[in-house]
C-alpha cells in the first residue's frame, strides 16, 4: 500500500525527526516536479520554497529530510543502496573495496546509505556550496572529501584532485536532468571511474523513454548498445510522491563501466 498522505495536508513534526512546520500547497494544478514548492515556517514567517531551490532547502537543517523523506516518502537512496548491495554480493565483490564518486551528493543522504552498504571510500561532488556545507554540518563522517564543482567546467586542479581519487564506482541519485546534472557532466563523472568499476544511478522514467528531451535516453541507450556500460540490473520504482500525492516513478540502474564514453556519443 502506498503512502496515503493527502496533498495540502498540514504536516507537523514527526517524533524523532525535524521540528519544522512544512505545508504543501492546497490546490495544485498539474505541474512538473521541478516546479513544485512548499511553505516552511522560519522564524515566525512562512517562506515559499521551490523544491529545486536546493540552496535554500539545504540552508534549513532537517528540511530536506522532512520534506522529501518524511512527507513525500522518497525511497531513492534506499533503493539504489539495496540494488548495489545485492549486485556486489552476487558478484562476490567486497563493498569496502569500492572508491565512489557521489555525483549530485546534496547533504549526504546517499553517501550515508552507501556507508551502510559498506563502501570504503566516498567523495561527494555537488554544484552548490550549500550542499557541501549541509553535508559537513549534518553528516560530517560520511565523505572523505567533498568538492563543489561544475563537472562541465572543471579546473585543472579539480580535475587532478578527482583523478587522484582512483574511483572504481560512481553513484548519482535523483540528480539527473531537470536543469540539474546534464549528460555532459554525467559523462565526465563516468569517465573518472576505472574500467570495470561500478555505476549506480537513478533517473526519472520519462528521461529514459522516447519522450525524453534531456538527452539521457540517447546517452544511456548508446552507452549500453556500444558496450561502454554493462547494465546488470534495473528496476522501476516509486521515487517519491508529488505534492498532489501521486507517485513519481524513477528507474534505478546498476552496472559496470567497460570503457570511457567519448564526447561524440553525446552529439
Ligand atoms: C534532489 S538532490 C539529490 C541529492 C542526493 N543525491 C539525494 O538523493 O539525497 C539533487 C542534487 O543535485 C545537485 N546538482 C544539480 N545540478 C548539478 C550539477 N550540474 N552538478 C552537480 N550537482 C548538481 C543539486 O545541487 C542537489 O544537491
Amino acid at each position: 500500500m502506498e503512502n496515503e498522505r493527502l496533498p495540502g495536508e498540514m504536516i507537523g513534526s514527526k517524533p524523532g525527526r525535524g521540528q519544522l512546520e512544512v505545508r504543501l500547497p492546497d490546490h495544485v494544478e498539474r505541474i512538473d516536479q521541478d516546479m513544485e514548492y512548499c511553505s516552511v515556517l522560519v522564524d515566525g514567517s512562512w517562506q515559499k520554497i521551490r523544491f529545486h531551490d536546493y540552496d535554500r532547502i539545504f540552508a534549513i537543517p532537517g528540511l530536506y529530510e522532512q520534506l522529501f523523506h518524511d512527507i513525500l516518502d522518497c525511497r531513492s537512496p534506499d533503493v539504489v543502496g539495496k540494488l548495489l548491495k545485492e549486485q556486489l554480493q552476487r558478484e562476490n565483490v567486497s563493498a569496502s573495496s569500492l572508491r565512489a564518486l557521489d555525483l549530485g551528493a546534496g547533504n549526504g543522504l546517499v553517501g550515508a546509505q552507501l556507508r551502510t552498504v559498506g563502501l570504503g571510500h566516498l567523495v561527494g561532488v555537488d554544484i552548490i556550496p550549500e550542499a557541501r556545507e549541509a553535508a559537513l554540518r549534518d553528516r560530517p563522517e560520511v565523505y572523505d572529501d567533498y568538492l563543489v564543482v561544475d563537472m562541465t567546467r572543471l579546473s585543472e586542479p579539480d580535475r587532478s584532485r578527482l583523478a587522484g581519487q582512483k574511483f572504481n564506482a560512481l553513484s548519482c541519485v535523483a540528480a539527473l536532468g531537470y536543469g540539474d546534472i546534464p549528460p555532459e557532466a554525467f559523462r565526465t563523472a563516468f569517465n573518472f571511474v576505472a574500467d570495470g568499476g561500478w555505476i549506480a544511478f537513478t533517473i526519472k522514467d520519462r528521461f529514459l523513454s522516447d519522450e525524453d528531451t534531456s538527452g539521457f535516453a540517447r546517452l544511456i541507450e548508446r552507452a549500453t548498445e556500444s558496450g561502454l556500460l554493462d547494465v546488470r540490473m534495473s528496476e522501476r520504482y516509486r521515487h517519491r510522491l508529488n505534492v498532489r500525492g501521486e507517485p513519481l516513478h524513477y528507474v534505478a540502474l546498476v552496472g559496470t563501466k567497460q570503457a570511457d564514453i567519448p564526447a561524440e556519443l553525446l552529439s
